[in-house]
């Protein structure tokens, strides 16, 4: 087979982890990365693309002869690439605009849940213009925590759980207030509060064909014992003890496979990544979210579990091939740790200089996001997630140590982590 030209979307951690697996397969000829970072530039040509304007990005891939790109934000999805690139005849890896309403559009997600029967939160949804009648219906909700969301994108900033009145009354007011939220807040949803355990699952889908890939549980909150804001995500391990096989068959033919039949019968087969955001409740697995496209950090602890060639799968899977492709997954456990600017994910410094990472162990990988390297070679902090140290263990327990014994070698000013990545799955492994 002639080699391949890929092009890859994005510049976190999650792009790190996608260009470090993609360079890894034989069938690789170049990888060009827009805009990427400090990491993906020793692994392939970062390129200064506005991925925003996709001629431009179309124009770039008739220059290098690009023979798939893979989308790895959800923004240019729900903006509509995989479309515009599409019809200028290049393949991509990520879902249509319409299908990217899954995660662009929550109202658009739960309406179809419930039309074709997947188990998620009951809700209810106003319009921007039914704002007094949202105010009604929290005026006469009876049950607490109740749970507000504004339906567009909100980069994690636009759900609420809300403890009583008095708070879902707040949200309201500041979904329609903040500048930052209220275009997301055009229309909002209301929901039942799940409780449970969370769980990351991921499923590649090729408009037909959905196979699941793995599972992993992020740790949403900046402090130790999920305390204090909600952040871009502090570390992952995968896989988690919450699912069994016969845990992943249930959510396989409860969810996975009537989504990917729901989006035919809708004239919108799914293609791509399904992130299938999930609270284990004492009634079964049920839907939070839906995104469109890989989990960061989830995707830098589930990449390396992937023994297959992950370019050869993603070449399948937009070829509508995904039935035949050999999916091996590694029956060991990965934790990532996410190494942070002090002060994130509110105010904090940055152009720290980094050391320790030519003394880790060839056993474990890092993956940068909030990083700059200068003329001279430094390798600098540019924000507030900088780093995620991956290792691999037989057992989570191992895994965990293996990963925090590394990240201790690693400094630089006002460094932060959590010291309790995987400490939840331990538990429930330990003491079951
Ligand atoms: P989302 O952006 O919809 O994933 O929501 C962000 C976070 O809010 C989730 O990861 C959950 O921790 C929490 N959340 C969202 N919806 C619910 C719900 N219905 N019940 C409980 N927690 C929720
Ligand atoms: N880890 C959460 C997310 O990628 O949305």
């Amino acid at each position: 087979m002639e080699s391949l030209n890929v092009l890859l979307i994005g510049s976190g951690g999650r792009e790190h982890a996608l260009a470090w697996s993609i360079s890894k397969s034989p069938l690789l000829g170049n990888l060009y990365i827009a805009p990427g970072n400090p990491g993906t530039n020793d692994l392939g040509v970062n390129v200064d693309l506005d991925v925003n304007n996709f001629e431009e990005v179309a124009e770039f891939c008739e220059a290098t002869d690009i023979h798939l790109v893979v989308v790895g934000p959800e923004q240019p999805l729900v903006d509509g690439i995989t479309d515009y690139l599409e019809d200028e005849g290049i393949k991509v890896f990520g879902p249509s605009k319409n299908a990217a309403q899954l995660e662009g559009s929550k109202s658009f997600a739960k309406a179809i849940m419930e039309e074709y029967d997947i188990p998620t939160a009951s809700y209810t949804t106003f319009n921007r213009h039914e704002w007094s009648q949202a105010e009604e219906y929290i005026n006469q909700n009876e049950t607490y925590p109740l749970v507000l969301k504004a339906d567009g994108l909100a980069a994690g900033k636009g759900v609420f759980v809300c403890d009583n009145r008095e708070e879902a009354m707040e949200a309201l007011a500041m979904m329609n207030d903040d500048v930052n939220l209220s275009s997301a807040s055009y229309r909002i949803v209301i929901e039942e509060f799940l409780s449970g355990e969370e769980v990351s699952l991921f499923a590649i889908c090729d408009g037909e064909t959905a196979r699941i890939i793995m599972h992993a549980q992020d740790h949403k909150r900046i402090g130790d014992g999920d305390k204090g804001l909600n952040t871009g995500g502090m570390g992952a391990y995968a896989p988690t003890p919450l699912l069994d096989q016969d845990g992943l068959n249930q959510i396989d033919e409860t969810i996975i496979k009537p989504m990917m039949a729901a989006m035919i019968e809708e004239g919108l087969p799914y293609k791509g990544i399904l992130y299938c955001g999930l609270m284990m409740t004492d009634q079964g697995p049920k839907v939070i979210e839906f995104n469109c496209r890989f989990g960061d950090p989830e995707c830098q602890v589930m990449l390396p579990a992937i023994k297959s060639d992950l370019l050869e799968l993603l070449m399948t899977c937009v070829n509508g091939k995904l039935s035949y492709a050999s999916l091996d997954i590694d029956t060991g456990f990965y934790t990532g740790v996410v190494i942070a600017s002090k002060g994130y994910p509110q105010v904090y410094e940055k152009g720290k200089k980094i050391v320790g990472l030519d003394m880790l162990s060839e056993d474990v990988l890092v993956f940068q996001s909030g990083t700059y390297r200068t003329d001279n070679g430094d390798l600098l902090t540019s924000g507030g997630r900088v780093l995620c140290v991956v290792g691999r263990g037989n057992t989570l327990r191992e895994s965990i140590s293996k990963t925090y014994a590394e990240v201790e070698k690693i400094d630089f000013e006002n460094i932060y982590y959590r010291r309790d990545i995987g400490a939840k799955g331990l538990r429930r492994v330990e003491q079951p």
